[in-house]
């Protein structure tokens, strides 16, 4: 943008404003002003204050009493891969625990990857990202798991964030199952050193199934020596050593902290290092979310992130996250909103980003909608009208992709004999809509007929496998209803299933 441009008549504006703005190191507690002004001058906040008082400026955009608010920062991604595991998902749903070994399906899937088509997939989701109002974000590797691969999974980071994480330590490699400390050395050793001119934090993922207490230090010690600092996927599915090891090595972050110890939440709440709660994640494993009022009533401090990635959470919505832990972890939605804003930002140790005063960087987005509350009121809704990043207006009336063109729905079969239960229904054209999952037995051909009714007009759907009585009914469904269930795609046994014998009209 050249020259000045004046936000005015701002329902809510939340500014997470620090008390003393001049002196300020990064942004305060969570704070409002009604009926606000602000100013943007080149990439910087320049004014904030009653829209009555706002000075004048080269631009006006007229808020007509919407809420603004700071871009979120999300301190906690996973965006370099290819493949998916929706299959994986689908198990999960239906029973299977998450574990950590499901990373490794990830791992062959990108190191099999050209570099063109990991930029396209980490660009993709970024702009995912920017669209609902993520305006800075983390992003880590640790898909590659070899030094050429993590190497080209930081550098394509980089290409889109300053801040990249070196995660080599996320799990041991199938090479290396018989020589975890051959891994670990290699980690620390020359991995690092090719992926250190290109990170500004190293991270590991501290669990059962991934890596111990002292080899999580041996490999944040080296990349301390090597400039980069740290942080900790920790306790996400048990108690560990990963909390106390975060606070010991001074890391920025612990995240995940969904099983936390009197003595975790006791050395949290008394260090510097910030609770990152990844509610998607719990989402997507079905795991009970983090007690956040417990770190709260403790006095640590939280940030939300989304932990994007193909396994455990493949979300890229803040607000989705926000809507979780207003809804599910209890926490207000002031509460929420500034940990996924000014939160992000301590996680990330950001003093430019996280809060709207004279100074901060021009990051911030518009809603369509009078108060931050609704980012958790109307969870779903595509909220966030405009986003400004760096001064600069990125997008106006923002749309989620549309979902038109779906490739088809997973039918599960056979994933170790599990039995994927659940109907997933989606509109052709007008983007998706999911029916309620329905328990046990499926009176398929009703529900058919219930959607046709309520004027819908296509259809894919999940199918338990193995249930004949589901593929009777599909068959003359299909031979039914025509176009209903265009791109239903099934098989029975035998995974993976997308190669499985499909059916498709
Ligand atoms: O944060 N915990 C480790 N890493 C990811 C999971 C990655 C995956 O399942 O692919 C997480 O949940
Ligand atoms: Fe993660």
């Amino acid at each position: 943008m050249t020259g000045s441009l004046l936000i005015t008549r701002i329902g809510e504006l939340v500014t997470n404003a620090p008390a003393d703005a001049g002196t300020a190191a990064g942004p305060g507690v969570f704070a409002v002003l009604n009926d606000a002004a602000l100013v943007i001058e080149g990439d910087r906040v320049a004014w904030t204050g009653l829209s009555a008082r706002a000075p004048a400026a080269d631009a006006v955009v007229d808020a007509a009493g919407r809420a603004v608010l700071p871009g979120f920062v999300d301190s906690h991604a996973h965006l370099v891969f290819a493949g998916e595991r929706s299959a994986e998902f689908a198990a999960r749903m239906a029973g299977l625990p998450y574990e950590a070994g499901g990373i490794r399906s990830t791992v062959l899937a990108t190191r099999a990857a050209t570099d063109a088509q990991l930029r396209a997939g980490l660009r993709r989701l970024a702009g995912e990202m920017l669209r609902q109002g993520t305006t800075t974000f983390e992003c880590k590797s640790g898909y590659g798991l070899t030094v050429a691969d993590e190497a080209r999974s930081v550098a394509l980071a980089a290409e889109v964030t300053a801040e990249v994480t070196f995660l080599g330590a996320h799990v041991v490699p199938p090479e290396f199952a018989a020589d975890v400390s051959g891994y670990v050395d290699l980690v620390r050793g020359p991995m690092l050193e090719a992926c250190a001119p290109f990170s500004r934090w190293a991270d590991v993922f501290c669990e059962r199934g991934a890596f111990g207490a002292d080899e999580a230090r041996a490999v944040l010690t080296a990349g301390l020596a090597r400039g980069l600092q740290p942080r900790i996927h920790a306790n996400q599915l048990g108690t560990g050593p990963g909390i106390l090891l975060a606070v010991e090595l001074g890391a920025a972050s612990a995240d995940h902290c969904t099983f936390l110890t009197d003595a975790d939440v006791a050395a949290l709440a008394s260090s510097d290092t910030v609770a990152t709660l990844l509610p998607g994640a719990e989402f997507g494993t079905r795991q009970p979310y983090p007690d956040a009022r417990r770190l709260l009533s403790a006095g640590a401090v939280i940030a939300l992130a989304t932990d994007c990635n193909p396994g455990s959470s493949y979300t890229s919505s803040m607000p989705f996250c926000i809507a979780l832990a207003v809804r599910d972890m209890r926490m207000t939605t002031e509460e929420a909103v500034w940990s996924a804003t000014a939160g992000g930002a301590r996680a990330l140790r950001r003093t430019d980003v996280g809060y709207l005063a004279p100074g901060a960087r021009a990051d911030l987005i518009m809603l369509n909608a009078p108060s931050h509350a609704y980012l958790a009121y109307r969870p779903g809704v595509p909220l966030v009208r405009t986003v400004w990043q760096s001064g600069r207006r990125v997008s106006a009336e923002t749309r989620l992709p549309p979902a038109a063109s779906h490739p088809g729905v997973v039918a599960p079969g056979g994933h170790g004999g599990h039995v994927v239960e659940g109907l997933a229904f989606e509109l052709f054209p007008g983007g998706p809509r999911v029916a309620p999952r329905l328990p046990g037995d499926h009176p398929l051909e009703a529900l058919v007929e219930r959607l046709k009714l309520a004027g819908i007009v296509g259809a894919v759907a999940a199918v338990p496998a193995g249930l004949d009585g589901h593929a009777a009914a599909l068959t003359r469904l299909r031979g039914r209803h025509g176009c209903l269930l265009r791109n239903q795609k099934w098989c029975r046994g035998g995974p993976p299933c997308p190669r499985g014998p499909a059916a498709r009209r």
